[in-house]
């Protein structure tokens, strides 16, 4: 008997609709904010993918030589081919430039509890803006798909990669030591990346103030951002970092948007590509990030093209889906589902064609296919949750009529065929 590859799943009907309903709402939301689709493939390059991804990602792609000789990659991610469009087909229209995604993605992780080697986001770039609104768009967007999912008790650990990287360059640590110092920090290995950072040469006053960075974090988003201010008085392009997070934190706050966050001075990503504001969504008791984003303000550049100024979000449909299971938020399901019976054979071709009528009115309309006996068709369509039963008889036909059974009330009349829809739709409404 075959199986399923190690790290990959199946997805049942009630995953399924789970996933799909995530996928949805993101996709509602999508419109709402003015972000257009585009579809890229999932097989690209392995130099895109690999470029400015990070160290982890790059050993965990699924690489390949594919039968033309060309080293090819699953995308791990959507940014690098959303940007990749960018730059050779859309660099020429007005900015901004919103573009979401939605889609499956490879890496070859570990399998554990929300960490599959195929999984699925929905993505938002937002292209041509530096400014903080652009910045506290992207958060709202978050903020509002996983209140619209009915999810409780979320918040944002937000942070700014500028402030790591202005005490970094200041002092002298080149590109490659920065991103080794924070994928340590992205895993959480705090006294390596000290240590790394000494031996890569930074000075005693640099290490003290990382040090005292790491432990400076909390709710009061102002108050944590004056005393990451108060420590890296001395590192210029640190405090701008600083007040850059200011100014989009302000502004959300300001909107009345209602963005619970907690404020990371030393809060990295992983992903290299990163040049500004930072953030991940969590909901208490599930210690993985449901979404993650910030800027990336030098990725199209890098790609050949005009510089242009980015920000983005993933939103991990997988683990929001895991996130509301955990909550026990369910989604609000159609009451219009029809199942349509025939008592005898020779109402079949009469089943079909109101199956067909019903459906032309928008109602969702199972038919039986069984042969089964009534009895047996009900409580059938009682089981799956149909809410009503249209029995076909041919006693009930001579008048133009069926019967129409209402399931959960487990209340029976017959009906006009002529008035059947309306009955229907007067009784879900
Ligand atoms: P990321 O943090 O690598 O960012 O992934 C975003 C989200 O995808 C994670 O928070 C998580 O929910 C989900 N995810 C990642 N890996 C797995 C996995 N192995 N299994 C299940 N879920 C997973 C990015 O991908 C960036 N491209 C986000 C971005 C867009 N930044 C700017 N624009």
């Amino acid at each position: 008997m075959f199986k399923t590859v190690r790290g990959m799943r199946d997805l049942l009907p009630v995953d399924a609709q789970r996933m799909r309903y995530v996928e949805q709402v993101s996709r509602t939301i999508s419109k709402l904010y003015g972000y257009e689709e585009i579809i890229t493939p999932v097989l690209e390059s392995y130099e895109l993918l690999a470029a400015k991804t990070s160290e982890e990602i790059r050993e965990r792609m699924y690489t390949f030589k594919d039968l033309g000789d060309r080293k090819v990659a699953m995308r791990p991610e959507f940014t690098a081919s959303v940007a990749r469009l960018v730059v050779n087909k859309l660099k020429n229209e007005p900015k901004p430039m919103r573009l979401f995604s939605v889609g499956s993605l490879y890496r070859y992780d570990e399998p554990q509890y929300g960490r599959f080697r195929e999984f699925w986001q929905a993505n938002y770039e937002l292209f041509g803006s530096a400014r903080p609104e652009a910045d506290a768009e992207i958060l709202i967007l978050t903020n509002n798909i996983l209140k619209k999912l009915g999810l409780k008790n979320y918040r944002f650990k937000v942070g700014h990669t500028g402030i790591l990287r202005g005490i970094l360059t200041q002092e002298g640590l080149d590109d490659e030591k920065q991103n080794s110092v924070r994928q340590l920090l992205d895993k959480k290995l705090w006294a390596d990346a000290l240590e790394l950072a000494s031996n890569a040469g930074i000075s005693q006053k640099g290490l003290a103030t990382l040090e005292s960075l790491l432990e400076i974090k909390g709710e009061d988003a102002f108050q944590v951002l004056e005393q990451i201010k108060d420590s890296i008085q001395e590192y210029e392009s640190a405090v701008d970092a600083v007040d850059n997070l200011w100014k989009i934190l302000e502004l959300i706050q300001e909107s009345g948007a209602q963005v619970d966050v907690t404020v990371e001075a030393g809060f990295a990503r992983g992903l290299e590509y990163y040049t500004g504001m930072i953030f991940e969504s969590y909901v208490p008791g599930l210690d993985i990030a449901l979404g993650g984003g910030g800027r990336y303000d030098k990725l199209i550049e890098l790609f050949g093209g005009e510089p242009i100024p980015a920000v983005g979000v993933a939103q991990g449909i997988d683990r929001i889906v895991l996130a509301l299971t955990k909550q026990k938020v369910t989604q609000e399901t159609s009451t219009n589902s029809v199942a349509v019976i025939s008592v005898k054979d020779e109402c079949m071709a009469k089943v079909l064609e109101l199956a067909a009528m019903l459906r032309n009115k928008g109602l969702f309309v199972e038919v039986a296919v069984m042969g089964r006996s009534i009895s047996k068709a009900l409580a059938d369509a009682n089981r799956r949750g149909v809410a009503y039963a249209v029995i076909v008889g041919p006693k009930e036909l001579e008048e133009q009529k069926v019967v129409l059974k209402q399931m959960k009330k487990n209340r029976q009349q017959t009906v006009k065929i002529s008035n059947l829809i309306e009955v229907i739709l007067m009784d879900s409404t």
